[in-house]
């Protein structure tokens, strides 16, 4: 699949496919839109609650929110499982151009970014002392997934304009499933039919203020 490396509006790099003329991230800023509705309003809804959390993300992608997770966690003082599905993985050349490890100040930044992609797939592996990773290559659509086991649900799929088969009551319904009690799903899409059809599946939705180039994005929990 042909890809671009751009820069976008913090510095920070995305992907560009041609295909679908869609971007892998906010334009506006790659880390900055990670951040803002991923760790921000995701994970840091756990911290000083939950000593070890299992997460879940629907693209593992360039693996940016993985990256920023585990730093966070370190802060945190919090542990991680991490479950990333990803049905096409990315050309392994492309993770030494990606900038994600300058927006961290660790020596080791460089280094733990290339280790979230080196490990084999279907695989657990030790990334860090308290961040483990399982990336599945399949589908969401093919992918059993374990009842009641996650806390925190990482949705980003490609937007629902390119990838409407994602963003169904179906496969809303098939992670509500997955998630425990209390758990929370995240995502940056707001539109109508997004929440419609996370409602349908059970989920108590919440629209919050969107990072930069975004009014509002989702947040879901499963009561
Ligand atoms: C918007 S990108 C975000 C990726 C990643 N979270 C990141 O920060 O780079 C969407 C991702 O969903 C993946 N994807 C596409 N179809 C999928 C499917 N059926 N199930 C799970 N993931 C899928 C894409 O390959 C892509 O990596």
């Amino acid at each position: 699949m042909p890809l671009k490396l751009i820069q976008t509006g913090d510095g920070s790099h995305t992907l560009f496919v041609y295909e679908l003329n869609e971007h892998y991230h906010s334009t506006f800023g790659a880390v900055n839109e990670s951040r803002h509705i991923f760790i921000n309003a995701g994970f840091n809804y756990f911290k000083n609650i939950t000593e070890q959390i299992n997460i879940l993300e629907l693209g593992f992608g360039t693996g940016l929110n993985a990256f920023l997770t585990l730093f966070e966690a370190r802060k945190n003082k919090q542990k991680v499982n991490y479950t990333a599905i990803e049905p096409y993985p990315l050309d392994k050349d492309i993770f030494p151009k990606l900038n994600y490890f300058d927006f961290i100040k660790d020596k080791n930044a460089e280094k733990i970014f290339l280790r979230l992609h080196q490990n084999n797939w279907n695989k657990h592996a030790e990334i860090s002392k308290d961040f483990f990773l399982l990336k599945i290559n399949s589908k969401i659509e093919d992918v059993i997934l374990e009842s009641d086991k996650y806390h925190l649900v990482y949705f980003d799929a490609f937007a629902p304009e390119v990838q409407p088969e994602l963003w169904t009551e179906q496969i809303f319904q098939k992670v509500y499933n997955s998630m425990r009690n209390n758990g929370v799903l995240v995502t940056y899409s707001a539109k109508g039919m997004v929440k419609r059809n996370m409602i349908s599946a059970g989920l108590e939705v919440e629209k919050l203020p969107g990072p930069k180039g975004k009014r509002e994005f989702i947040r879901a929990v499963k009561k």
